[in-house]
């Protein structure tokens, strides 16, 4: 078999490589260390022993935390008042199942970011519908549209439970959301209703992140802001295969080529890879190459209550064009 010409993975004609840009590479800034403090709607109250004890509205919850290798500064009884614990013990289907020693709860619950309201959700991955360490970007991004003082367009890629469109709405902006999943894009419809911003434009899509993007590319539609939080594997809707290491630099370059002539910021995190920021702060420098502005990045951590210790979450590498 003949070497492939780029030495790297052999691509499918469909999904070739980028061409690396030309031009003079943006300014940078690392390492740039995005916390999240404890307040009033959500803190890290605690964490150690392998598990992370947070605060979500009204309920406390424990779970997993691989990174906590470091002992709980709380007193025991702290943890013992949990409302709910995610186990690693597995249902029939092999997933991983919600304990509630207090009282049975419901599958969601009321919960608000700076006067957004919106559902927590207790999902059989451990995950409960909501980033809170993404707070340093959605303060960020509504900082960006409100100093903008013009109509600003808002692509959320691989958007979840919707948050940032949310805040991306009520800072004024017309959002683009997109996600592969039908059942995600019912919640994040259903936090548009909690949130009581039915009236903002927000175009909610069920849609494979690149096909999306090069779609909008081939029919010349822009962005201001360009939101990606792309999971390290995922499928889109007609089974397209989405790996983060094999397609995120083509996704980036799309983002390149999709965003508007004045052009606000575009926003990556990663979570579960294993890199460092350097390697993403690379790909979105290459890519925003000869397009002036700054990249800056590095991690999203939130600072816990009770001993102050950082908990990193993930990582994070962002265009932001002045
Ligand atoms: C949970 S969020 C990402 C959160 C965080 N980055 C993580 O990995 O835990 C990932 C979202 O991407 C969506 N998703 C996965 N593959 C996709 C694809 N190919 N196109 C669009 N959305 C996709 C999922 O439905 C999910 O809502």
């Amino acid at each position: 078999m003949k070497p492939s010409p780029d030495k790297g993975r052999d691509r499918s004609p469909e999904r070739p490589h980028p061409v690396r840009r030309e031009g003079p590479l943006p300014a940078e800034r690392v390492p740039l260390i995005l916390e999240v403090l404890p307040g009033a709607d959500y803190a890290l109250l605690d964490s150690g022993n392998g598990e992370k004890l947070e605060q979500y509205g009204p309920y406390r919850i424990v779970r997993p935390e691989g990174q906590a290798i470091w002992q709980p500064a709380l007193p025991r009884k702290e943890w013992q008042s949990a409302d709910a614990i995610f186990t690693g013990d597995t249902d029939e289907e092999g997933m991983g199942r919600w304990r509630f020693p207090k009282a049975p709860l419901g599958e969601t619950w009321p919960l608000r970011h700076d006067g957004i309201d919106y559902l927590g959700r207790f999902t059989s991955f451990r995950h409960v519908g909501v980033f809170p360490e993404q707070a340093s970007h959605w303060d960020h991004m509504a900082g960006l549209i409100a100093a903008a003082k013009r109509p600003v367009k808002v692509l959320n890629l691989f958007g979840y439970t919707a948050i940032a469109s949310l805040v991306a709405a009520r800072a004024g902006a017309e959002v683009t959301h997109v996600d592969a999943s039908r059942k995600a894009i019912g919640w994040a419809r259903e936090n548009q209703e909690v949130a009581r911003l039915s009236d903002r434009p927000i175009r909610w899509i069920v849609e494979d992140a690149m096909k999306f993007a090069e779609r909008e590319a081939r029919r010349g539609n822009s962005y201001d802001i360009i939101l990606l939080d792309p999971p390290a594997y995922g499928r889109g809707p007609k089974g397209e295969v989405w790996q983060l290491f094999e397609d995120l630099p083509r996704l980036a370059d799309i983002c390149r080529s999709i965003v508007s002539p004045q052009p606000l910021a575009v926003v990556l995190t990663a979570y579960s890879i294993r890199a460092s920021f350097f390697a993403i702060h690379a790909l979105m420098r290459d890519t925003f190459a000869g397009m002036g502005g700054t990249v800056e990045s590095g991690e999203l951590v939130i600072r816990e209550k009770s001993a102050g210790r950082a908990l990193s979450t993930s990582l994070f590498s962002r265009w932001v064009a002045r």
